[in-house]
């Protein structure tokens, strides 16, 4: 049962769209009308809207983060007493990525699950989540897609976090997420072979 609570405030956490949130706070268009249609920081930055973009970032980070923390000090404070382990903090990380998904506030329309699964991979240990992110930024920095420095972390973050814990629950965790991911960005990678991916920072040319 309180495994079942966790996953369900993980995932209700995750469903919330800080693109499309942010978005309509600041009065700007819907993200998911423009662009890649896609509601995660990438497609605000296409915007212009660089603080958009930012606060996106952060907003979708910080649920991962969140969720993932929460149930850590839950499991550490009262694990025993309600007879729950680690594995619950695996389980927080997956629903609230599947949240970002498959979002219930938003008709099961969600995000990629970049950011959030940064915030994510923090909570397991920062150390995990900066080398994710050095993957992420020099991809980023040499190449200019985001959509293929998303993919290359995809595929490291895993293995990062194997060779840092062993194999846990929180590699289950992590090696799904991956997977989701990837399979999330299969249009970003059709366009990439394709020569079509936009570079990240590129306006939107349909802002209509
Ligand atoms: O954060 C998602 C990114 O990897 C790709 O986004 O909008 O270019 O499909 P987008």
């Amino acid at each position: 049962m309180t495994y079942l609570f966790i996953a369900a405030l993980a995932y209700g956490i995750g469903s919330i769209s800080f693109a499309v949130v942010v978005s309509a706070a600041m009065r700007l268009q819907d993200p998911r009308s423009y662009g890649s249609k896609n509601p995660g920081a990438t497609n605000v930055l296409r915007s212009g809207n660089t603080l958009a973009a930012v606060l996106t970032l952060i907003g979708d980070a910080l649920k991962g983060w969140l969720a993932v923390w929460l149930t850590a000090q839950f499991v550490h404070s009262f694990g025993s007493q309600y007879e729950v382990g680690n594995e619950a903090i695996g389980l927080a990380a997956l629903a609230v990525f599947l949240g970002h998904l498959w979002p219930i506030f938003f008709h099961f329309k969600g995000g990629k699950g970049v950011a959030t699964a940064a915030g994510v991979l923090f909570a397991i240990h920062p150390i995990l989540g900066l080398a994710t992110a050095a993957s992420w930024l020099i991809i980023a920095f040499f190449f200019r897609y985001s959509s293929l420095a998303a993919l290359v972390a995809a595929i490291f973050a895993p293995l990062y976090e194997i060779l840092m814990f062993g194999f846990d629950s929180n590699s289950i965790a992590v090696l799904a997420m991956s997977l989701l991911l990837i399979s999330r960005h299969r249009s970003n990678i059709q366009n990439l072979f394709a020569g079509k991916e936009g570079r990240l920072g590129q306006k939107s040319k349909d802002k209509s």
